[in-house]
């Protein structure tokens, strides 16, 4: 079950607070944890080289990857196995918020450990802006920053929770978006602590 009652604008981003009770947070953990086992998390290189504070793996048809040869899709994780596929539980986030979207071909998951974070960006490396980006928090909060589809314009911030839902679709498809730090322990969904973040995304 999918709460929507908690809808908050952030620059035209719809968050949904809340929206995963604690039961259905626990599941999509254990969803997270079974494709971490299959694909593991790695650590990403920027195209200059430098290393990412997060940590990623994927789900889906096509992965997001970065490496020194550039941002991209790829069918298969750096280590050459295709990606799981994604869940049922996330497929299901994905319907209850984009009912009348296509069905997303990748699930980004970025592990934030203690002092990680993540600049502002697009996410541009998809053929159709014309479906969202859907993305869900899990674990230690996470101050997310939007702001319009122009580097340097105006931003908003707001702390992400564990359970609550963001929404990049129409206008705010292309917002410039980033998480400036974690709340380490904040939560007790993660018992090391740290924030996971999914993104669902239509890659082609
Ligand atoms: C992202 O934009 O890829 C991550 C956003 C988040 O961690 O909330
Ligand atoms: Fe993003």
């Amino acid at each position: 079950m999918v709460n929507l009652a908690h809808k908050i604008g952030l620059n035209g981003v719809d968050l949904y607070a809340d929206a995963l009770d604690r039961a259905a947070q626990e599941a999509l953990l254990d969803d997270v944890r079974k494709i971490a086992r299959a694909a593991p998390l790695y650590t990403p290189e920027t195209p200059r080289g430098q290393k990412m504070s997060v940590r990623m793996t994927a789900a889906g048809q096509f992965g997001w990857i970065t490496d020194r040869r550039g941002y991209r899709y790829e069918a298969r994780h750096p280590r050459g196995t295709v990606w799981p596929d994604i869940p049922e539980s996330l497929l299901a986030v994905w319907r209850a918020v984009a009912p009348d979207a296509r069905v997303p071909e990748c699930a980004l998951i970025n592990f934030y450990a203690e002092g990680a974070r993540m600049g502002l960006h697009q996410d541009k490396d998809e053929a159709d802006f014309s479906q969202p980006v859907v993305s869900v928090s899990l674990g230690d909060e996470g101050l997310f920053r939007v702001g319009g589809a122009e580097r340097g314009g105006k931003t908003a911030s707001h702390w992400l929770r564990s359970g609550d839902i963001a929404v990049l679709g129409g206008e705010a498809r292309l917002a410039y978006h980033g998480v400036d730090k974690i709340r380490f322990g904040s939560s007790t969904l993660l018992p090391d602590g740290g924030r996971i973040n999914l993104t669902m995304r239509v890659v082609t």
